[in-house]
């Protein structure tokens, strides 16, 4: 939910500013869906180019595309007067081509080689990684051309893209439906990662949310964390191309395509799960407000009400520190949300739990912490000036903190 101060007045994130994409739509009766994909691209930064195939444009025109997207849209081959060449341009100037949806001939071309079209021809011109997420009937994806033609396309390093289980066309429910445009976004975004991001071939392990310490199998003593840090935080990983796994207590939402997620509850559950997957990472970053304390003991059948002189009374005993138990040689961030003396806290907890870097952030001030979609944040290094960065959409306080990371994983390289 959004509607906290400084959520209108904060620049939404524009994760691919910058980028050119070429959007190849094919002839499937998802086709109108390449209009959300073209726009959510356009709204994350991207000056997008659409290269239909003719039969894609039967179902979704070029026209609708035209007032949706910035850069060239064609459909034909034939009528591009200002450009003989088009494919050959479109293919050298994109940063990545996606194919969404890819029906099953458009991916029997692509294995191919066959150039018939400006999506196919295209794709034979650029250099630039390409994705295609496939949409057809459940037993056409299922014939087993279309699987050894999708084997050629990944073992040739393209991404593959879903397809999604659920109702197709034809009302039947089964393997084939296009991925859901959120999705489809995110593994662009993932592709370039890996293309080109400053963490690729990293791998980063994130926590979020707030955990639930149970004090009987009803009820718990919880936090207000909405997990958004650490989702941003996720995304941000991912989109610099890092192999990213999110331990966290909240459901994760849509368009955190490549993130491997594993759902929590309580700080021990937390703790087990970071330490399982610890291994071989090359940052940890807490982004969860882990409880401090839990209830000693957690009633086994719900405590009845009782009246006001028997009201239960809670005994608490301290969790262990994720990150402060957690040593390697991999890069540690924390967190500190406080509500009075921020930067001496955070610098506290910098050096108590042996951590890298910590974001600083004072819960209390306006279109900060927890719930906000914005957060205004100070970073603390060891030996380094605090630095305070403006109100920022969560997802650029983590893009600065991913930096950060990358930069020290750099160092360390040298
Ligand atoms: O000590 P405090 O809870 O304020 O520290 C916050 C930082 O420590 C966060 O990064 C949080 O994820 C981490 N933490 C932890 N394990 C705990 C408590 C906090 O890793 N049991």
């Amino acid at each position: 939910m959004s509607g906290a101060p400084g959520d209108d007045t904060v620049a939404p994130p524009r994760p691919l500013a910058g980028r050119r994409i070429v959007l190849g739509v094919t002839g499937s009766i998802a086709a109108y869906r390449a209009f959300e994909i073209a726009r959510r691209l356009q709204e994350a930064g991207a000056t997008v180019d659409v290269a239909l195939t003719p039969n894609a444009s039967r179902f979704a025109p070029a026209f609708t595309f035209r007032n949706l997207v910035g850069g060239v849209v064609s459909d034909d081959l034939w009528t591009t007067a200002e450009d003989p060449e088009l494919h050959v341009a479109l293919g050298r100037r994109a940063d990545a081509l996606l194919i969404a949806p890819a029906s099953a001939t458009t991916i029997a071309k692509l294995a191919q080689g066959i150039g018939d079209n400006l999506p196919t021809l295209t794709a034979l011109a650029t250099r630039a990684p390409v994705a295609v997420a496939p949409a057809m009937d459940s037993a056409m994806f299922a014939h087993p051309a279309v699987q050894a033609n999708l084997e050629t396309l990944k073992a040739r390093g393209v991404m593959i893209v879903g397809p999604e289980r659920g109702r197709l066309a034809s009302g039947q429910v089964g393997l084939g439906r296009l991925s859901e445009p959120a999705d489809v976004v995110g593994a662009t975004r993932a592709l370039l990662g890996r293309h080109d991001g400053a963490l690729r071939g990293r791998h980063v392990l994130v926590t979020a949310g707030g955990t639930r310490e149970a004090i009987d199998p009803v009820r718990y003593v919880g936090n207000r964390s909405s997990g958004r840090m650490g989702f941003a935080l996720a995304e941000a990983a991912r989109d610099r191309g890092a192999a990213v796994t999110l331990v966290g207590t909240q459901a994760p939402p849509p368009g955190l395509y490549g993130v491997i997620v594993e759902r929590v509850e309580s700080a021990e559950e937390m703790r087990t799960a970071v330490a399982r997957r610890r291994e071989g990472i090359d940052a940890l970053i807490m982004a969860a407000a882990v409880a401090d304390y839990r209830p000693a003991e957690a009633a086994a059948e719900k405590i009845k009400k009782a009246g006001a002189d028997a009201a239960p009374v809670l005994t608490l005993e301290q969790t262990t520190d994720i990150v402060a138990e957690a040593s390697g040689r991999f890069i540690k961030v924390g967190f500190a949300a406080e509500t009075e003396d921020l930067l001496a806290n955070a610098a506290k907890k910098l050096s108590a739990k042996g951590l890298d870097l910590i974001v600083a952030n004072d819960v209390r001030s306006e279109g900060s912490g927890f719930g906000s979609e914005t957060n205004q944040v100070t970073l603390l290094a060891p030996g380094e000036e605090p630095a305070a960065l403006p109100l920022l959409h969560k997802y650029d306080v983590a893009c600065a903190v991913l930096d950060r990371v990358a930069a020290c994983l750099e160092a360390r390289a040298r």
